[in-house]
Parts: C-alpha cells; sequence; structure tokens
C-alpha cells in the first residue's frame, strides 16, 4: 500500500527510541522540561516572539480566541472550506462563525472579499493555509483586525521570505501523527505575540499562573514530554521533508497539469504540500484506479462545512463547492521514491 501520509515511516527516523528513554528518565511526563525546549527551539524556527506548546491545534486556535476575548456576540470571520476544527473553535467560545469563500486559485480565503464580511461584531479573522499554501496575510493585515492563522497544514512554510508563525498576531500549529511535523498523538502549539501567549500559558494549565495561583477559568491542553521529544528529534528534519514534498510535487505538476487541474501556489508563498490536491470531474474514476493499483487517496474535504448541521447558513460558497466536488488528495510525503511516484502518474493517466 502506497500510503497518503509519512506517519508509517517512524522507523526511518534515528534514536527513534530515545524519546520514550528520555521520558522515562525524566519522569515529568506532561509539560516537562523537553515541552519548555521545543518551545524555545520552535519560537526560533519560526522566528516568533515565543510559542506555547498545546494539546492539539483544535486547543490552539481556542485558546486563542479566548486570550483575544472572543465570546459571546462577536463574530470571527473564515472559510467554510477546512477541516471541522477551524469553526468548531469559533462555536466553542460562544462566538458566531462568519464565512468567506476561498479563492479559486490557490484555495485559501478570498482576502479582497473579507471586507464586505467586517461587522461592529468582527473581533477576528482565520485564514487557514489549506493543503500547506500559505493565505495571502499581507491583504488581510490591511483590515486592521486580530489574525489567527491556523496553520494546520503548513508547517515549516514561508511567506514573502518569513517563515509560517511569525506572520500573524497568532498562529495556530498541529503536530497530529499525518502532519508535515507529526508526533506520536494529539499536540499542538502556538506562536506569536508575548502578551496573548502568556495568557495561553495559564489557560493551558486550568488558568494557573503559579500553581495554584488561579486569575481566571482555564483548561487543560497541556503538551506531553514525550511528544515534546518526538518533535525535538524531528524538527532538525522538517526542511528537508519539505523539500522533498516539494520535488515530488513537481513531478506531478511537470506529468499532470495537461489531464487534471494541479495546485496553484500562491505566489507570496513557499508551498510545503501537506497535501497534494488534485482537482478532476473523474476523480471517481481516479480513486478506484489507484486503490486497484494500491495507492491511497481521499476526498479532502467533502462538503463545505456550512451545509453541516451545526455549523450551516443558507448560503452558497461556489469555489467550496467546486473544490469539495472536484479535488482528490494523492500521495506527497517525503518517504515516497521516484518509482512510486512514477507508479501514482502513470495510474492517474490511464485512469481518464
Ligand atoms: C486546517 C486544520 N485546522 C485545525 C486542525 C486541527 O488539528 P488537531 O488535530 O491538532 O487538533 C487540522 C487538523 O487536521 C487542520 O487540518
Amino acid at each position: 500500500m502506497i500510503s497518503l501520509s509519512a506517519f508509517g515511516y517512524e522507523h526511518k527516523l534515528k534514536n527513534a527510541m530515545k524519546a520514550f528513554e528520555n521520558t522515562f528518565k525524566e519522569k515529568s511526563f506532561i509539560n516537562g522540561p523537553a515541552v519548555q525546549k521545543f518551545e524555545k527551539k520552535f519560537a526560533d524556527f519560526v522566528g516568533a516572539k515565543d510559542c506555547v506548546a498545546v494539546s492539539s491545534c483544535t486547543s490552539a486556535l481556542q485558546l486563542s480566541l479566548l486570550a483575544l476575548n472572543v465570546g459571546p456576540g462577536d463574530e470571527v470571520i473564515t472559510v467554510p472550506y477546512t477541516w471541522i476544527s477551524t469553526v468548531e473553535a469559533i462555536k466553542q467560545v460562544g462566538a458566531r462563525p462568519v464565512f468567506v469563500d476561498i479563492n479559486e486559485h490557490d484555495l485559501c480565503i478570498d482576502a479582497y472579499k473579507v471586507g464586505d464580511a467586517i461587522t461592529s461584531k468582527t473581533k477576528a479573522i482565520i485564514p487557514v493555509d489549506l493543503y500547506g499554501n500559505v493565505a495571502d496575510i499581507d491583504i488581510l493585515k490591511k483590515y486592521n483586525l486580530p489574525i489567527v492563522q491556523d496553520s494546520a497544514q503548513s508547517n515549516g512554510a514561508i511567506y514573502k521570505g518569513k517563515r509560517v508563525g511569525g506572520l500573524s498576531h497568532l498562529t495556530c500549529f498541529s503536530f497530529y501523527p499525518t502532519k508535515n511535523l507529526g508526533c506520536w498523538g494529539d499536540a499542538g502549539a502556538v506562536t506569536g505575540d508575548e502578551r496573548y501567549c502568556e495568557t495561553i500559558r495559564e489557560l493551558r494549565n486550568h488558568g494557573q499562573s503559579n500553581k495554584f495561583t488561579v486569575k481566571q477559568v482555564g483548561w487543560n491542553a497541556r503538551m506531553d514530554s514525550i511528544q515534546a521529544e518526538v518533535l525535538l528529534n524531528k524538527l532538525p528534519l522538517l526542511d528537508k521533508h519539505n523539500k522533498r514534498r516539494r520535488e515530488i510535487a513537481f513531478m506531478y505538476d511537470h506529468d499532470l497539469s495537461d489531464i487534471v487541474i494541479t495546485p496553484t501556489v500562491n505566489k507570496n508563498s513557499i508551498h510545503v504540500y501537506h497535501q497534494y490536491v488534485i482537482q478532476s470531474v473523474h476523480i471517481d474514476k481516479i480513486k478506484s484506479a489507484l486503490a486497484d493499483n494500491g495507492i491511497q487517496s481521499r476526498t479532502y474535504y467533502p462538503q463545505p462545512l456550512n451545509t453541516l448541521e451545526p455549523y450551516k447558513t443558507n448560503q452558497t460558497f461556489a469555489n467550496s463547492l467546486n473544490a469539495s466536488l472536484t479535488g482528490l488528495a494523492i500521495p506527497v510525503h517525503q518517504y515516497l521514491t521516484n518509482r512510486e511516484v512514477k507508479l501514482i502518474i502513470k495510474t492517474i493517466k490511464e485512469a481518464i
């Protein structure tokens, strides 16, 4: 089976077992010294003032909104074409998601349309770096609203020469096992403005500023130390892995762009291809041909979120709808061999 993601290849890591050994020796299983070391390294890596490690990107989004004082009566602008967490977090803090369609090119938020959705209640914008492409942050900054960038899929990506993580007020990352920088369970981080990060540091640990000093209602959203050990091991490899993803994407672009729509890279960004999503009216045929050859593929995402019951609106977002009907993710992870890539290309060509 040629899988969609790289998490089946952990045996390729050098000294992987050290993560267990170090955690066992340290005996500080949650939020231990490895977590603090990772926070420092990750902040340096992305060029951010601060980094707070948390239990997932979903909690990173929730706590970021809380740190910005977003709550009932407020509105937050985001896209309907993303993983559920983005919109779920807005609802969980009591605010109302206001959807702006993705643009038809890089499939990130249509930054020029955001202005039409802003009201006196708008408290933040959450752009999503879909599939590893970076949303057009500089256009969004012109609206003078806090930006919580959902960078679950764009770890290591670059926008106008700067690393994702140091561009917006707050940036939320996921280290879920399938992500470009993935650990062995759930984990995430927020990077950005120190004032907000300090609040998030307290919120993630039951609102405590010091042990038993509680100034606000908090959450249990801490990172496990073993996940930090895994991330410390893998962070130095991220650029190399992303480079290999780009090489594979280049092969696909070259050989497939005549027969399917291949991804458009935002001209200001260096894409990290968390997913390589082709668009075609023939995705069912392609999907079944790939499956017959033992190649995994998946529809991302099968429905715009505003068509799901908890997030329903009576709007239609043409680009999101089109992306959901025509998109298919094919394998692009760093451990694919050129032979496997060629087999994937051949299978797609023969399917249509
Ligand atoms: C765009 C986006 N946002 C948020 C998340 C949530 O990440 P986590 O699973 O770490 O909570 C994901 C995960 O797939 C994602 O793709």
